[in-house]
């Protein structure tokens, strides 16, 4: 049976651990409890003992709990660590390699992966300290489910509202899918969505990439296990459970993002990047003048972030890029693939509604020849681009 170490901090939304054990019990997962003294200021060690079914564990220094479990294998005793309600003290700590008490001794003594579910005060999860510890746990590996936008205990409105239950039912089920997993210990980068360029600051150059294709591959690589960082640009859709997401918005700060998350072992760019930017973003809009003089965009060309991985040092084993095409999809591809230096090339027909649609129809080109895949959904091409992924990458061990 699997289990989890439930790690419960103090906040309002500590009445909802009580429910998300009785949901994990219902989905087969075994919780044993940690409860910080601020947790037990909302909901008794009694309430959470009688839904686990174990001893509830609280103090770091208690020598009954050391001589029945020590703290170190306690935080080994789980196959995941999940902190709900995960809050800013909890996460500062962790972030900063605080051990003063028992959950924060846990969660860095743990050899396991580790779930936050945030729940703090709106302003509190905006704030700059906030925001610096996330990035760094973030960094180091840590996985997260919401907070969610939404009306907080205090009465004020946005994000910083726990995730509920069952949406934390669903990430703990896919972090502990992801162990099992043919990619796991595998590093993998995506890049997803299109750049927006600006010209001035209301305006930019952009194109209709909705993200969703690579969405779908960073999904389909994170629930095989690999360790998935995605790299966005301006889009509308949520992204994956158990994907590492950074957000930016030009192709500098694309390529920025993905130099940053080297090494990996495999990439997939599936970004629309635009090729060009405008040479001069204007700092204040550009007005029309008086004898309707059009304004002339002297474009630049932007960094290749494919071309640009295919010559770096920490180059990835595996790098696969994509082919929007209009015209000639598949003799383009395979031209597009050498003069690219990429080891795959996903080529795909734009001359239809594919950007914004559910379905693909892809062809995939790599060194033993051109594989036309049938339409199929978003979803299904990253599924099947991850079943090749597995396959080159352990035919390569
Ligand atoms: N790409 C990139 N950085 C750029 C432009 C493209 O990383 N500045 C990547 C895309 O993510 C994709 C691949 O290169 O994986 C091909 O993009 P595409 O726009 O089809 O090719 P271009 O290089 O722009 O060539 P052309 O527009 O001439 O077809």
């Amino acid at each position: 049976m699997r289990s989890i170490l439930l790690v419960i901090g103090g906040g309002i939304a500590a009445y909802k651990s009580l429910e998300l054990v009785r949901r994990l019990a219902e989905h087969g997962i075994r919780t044993r409890a940690v409860l910080t003294r601020a947790g037990a200021e909302f909901i008794t060690p009694l309430s959470v003992s009688a839904l686990t079914g174990e001893k509830v564990y609280s103090d770091l220094f208690s020598l009954t709990d050391e001589a029945e479990m020590g703290h170190i294998q306690l935080s080994r005793s789980a196959d995941l660590v999940v902190v709900a309600p995960a809050t800013a003290d909890l996460m500062g700590k962790m972030a900063n390699g605080l051990a003063g008490d028992l959950a924060s001794t846990t969660l860095l003594a743990t050899d396991k992966a580790v779930l936050m579910a945030p729940a703090m005060n709106v302003r509190m999860w905006e704030s700059a300290s906030v925001r610096r510890n996330r990035a760094q746990l973030e960094k180091d590996g840590v996985l997260f489910v919401g907070p969610n936008d939404g009306e907080m205990a205090c009465g004020e409105y946005g994000p910083g509202r726990m995730a509920e239950p069952l949406e934390i039912v669903a990430a703990i089920q896919q972090a502990l899918a992801a162990r099992g997993g043919p990619l796991h210990g595998v590093k993998a980068l995506v890049t997803a969505g299109p750049t927006h360029e600006p010209v001035d600051p209301v305006r930019f150059l952009g194109n209709h990439s909705s993200g969703r294709q690579g969405y779908a591959i960073a999904d389909a690589l994170a629930r095989a296990g690999a360790e998935t960082t995605l790299v966005s640009g301006p889009v509308e859709i949520a992204p994956p459970h158990g994907v590492k997401l950074q957000r930016v918005t030009t192709a500098r700060e694309m390529l920025a993002a993905v130099e940053a998350a080297l090494p990996a072992d495999v990439a997939v760019m599936a970004a629309a990047v635009a090729d060009w930017r405008p040479d001069i973003a204007a700092n204040s809009k550009i007005k029309k003048s008086v004898d309707r003089v059009v304004p002339l965009i002297k474009l630049v060309e932007n960094p290749d972030i494919l071309a640009t991985l295919a010559q770096h040092a920490q180059r990835p084993r595996l790098l696969i890029g994509f082919a929007a095409e209009t015209d000639d999809v598949v003799a383009n591809a395979v031209a597009k693939r050498a003069r690219k230096g990429a080891d795959w090339i996903i080529a795909n027909d734009v001359s239809g509604d594919v950007m914004g649609g559910d379905h693909n129809q892809v062809h995939l080109v790599s060194e033993s020849g051109v594989q036309d895949w049938p339409d199929m959904t978003k979803a299904q091409v990253g599924a099947r681009l991850v079943a090749a992924i597995i396959e080159k990458l352990k035919g390569a061990a």
